[in-house]
């Protein structure tokens, strides 16, 4: 049975990724697969702060729909009996998911989309009941919407996509990464599902391997052939002549059509294009954030360093080396062939194409 004013997630076709349930938010725990397909249920909003910052559940729309769902807990399970204690809390509430995770403007994105419903159910001085049900009702709307700009994104990349050729991508930004179905995977998926005859190799992206656990794990389930190589790899398929294009995803697209992803994926953006090879970035509208000029002000998160000096909890490194682990780096946009977005591709001037692109209703 589900909670008031909101449904179990029914549409995806993939993974289920997030699912409302009545006992709270379910997650697919990413850190255990693909050796245990396990389940985390996260009872408050601060044991989903926690998922995410742990990468329980990441990529970076389903951040944004993990949160916008973070914050209808948190309001469901709120104490507080009058609209002052209301407003307090839910600023709490925002506060800690934001501090999750700093890259990924989809977080910010879906807290806005929230906040900005419940200030203006504060200034009709709507009953809490009356809050609680509508905070609910919108994260469901912004996890079917996920997947609605996906499967468009999809189609309008699955265009791009060469016949009987290789799709080379980094990360994972797939079902898991999202509701459902995927960005840079969802173009592969609907250029498959329309006939063309693909197959995708699959960057491992240390040091977390979502390419190697993830990605590996989402195609082999769903029957696309795949083929798993290690980072240091990319420039030697790259030159081989078999790569038909890459595809990755985003986790912040700047005005000027710079591209925050997964580490690696400027190193794999530079060879591409060195390689005549052409590279694209496929992302929902929720990861555009044109009020940032270029790259440069995305803030990059800074990850612990057990996550390169240890494999899986396996030390692979000396005791008291010196680490640095840049969770994200930034693809200028010299190097990005297209964005593919739900409303369509756009192409370099990006300044002008993804300002007008937003503007589209
Ligand atoms: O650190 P992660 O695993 O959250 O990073 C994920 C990525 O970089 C993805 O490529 C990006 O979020 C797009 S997911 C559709």
């Amino acid at each position: 049975m589900a909670g008031p004013g909101i449904q179990p997630n029914q549409t995806a076709n993939t993974v289920k990724t997030i699912e409302w349930t009545p006992e709270g938010i379910r997650l697919i725990d990413q850190r255990l697969l693909p050796l245990r397909e396990e389940y985390l249920l996260c009872r408050t909003y601060h044991e989903v702060a926690e998922a995410i910052r742990s990468m329980a559940v990441r990529g970076a729309p389903a951040i944004g729909v993990t949160a916008a769902m973070g914050i209808a807990l948190g309001v469901r399970q709120s104490q507080a009996t009058d609209r002052d204690a209301l407003k307090a809390e839910f600023r709490q509430i925002t506060e800690t998911l934001a501090a999750t995770r700093p890259t990924a403007v989809n977080l910010f994105w879906a807290i806005r989309r929230m906040s900005e419903l419940f200030d203006g159910l504060m200034k009709k001085k709507a009953s809490i009941a009356t809050v609680r049900t509508k905070l609910e009702q919108e994260a469901q709307r912004i996890l079917e919407e996920d997947i609605a700009a996906n499967k468009a994104l999809g189609g309008h990349g699955a265009s791009l996509i060469p016949n009987g050729k290789t799709v080379m991508t980094h990360c994972n930004a797939g079902a898991l990464a999202t509701a459902g179905y995927g960005t840079a995977l969802g173009v592969i998926r609907s250029a498959i599902a329309g006939g063309k005859n693909v197959d995708v190799l699959s960057l491992e992206t240390r040091p977390f391997l979502q390419g190697a656990r993830l990605t590996a794990w989402e195609l082999q389930k769903d029957g696309i052939p795949t083929t798993l190589i290690s980072d240091s790899m990319a420039g030697h398929f790259l030159h081989s002549g078999r790569i038909g294009c890459v595809v990755v995803g985003a986790d912040r697209i700047a005005a000027n059509g710079d591209v925050a992803n997964k580490i690696g994926t400027y190193s794999v953006a530079v060879l591409a294009k060195e390689n005549g090879v052409p590279f694209y970035v496929a992302a929902p509208l929720s990861t555009l954030d044109l009020d940032i000029a270029s790259g440069e002000s995305i803030p990059i998160e800074q990850r612990a360093a057990s996550e390169v000096t240890s494999i899986q909890g396996v030390r692979i490194a000396p005791e008291g080396i010196a680490v640095f682990n840049p969770a994200f780096d930034v693809t200028p946009h010299s190097y990005v062939s297209a964005i593919i977005t739900e409303r369509g591709v756009v192409r370099a001037p990006y300044l002008e194409s993804l300002q007008k692109l937003k503007n589209q209703q």
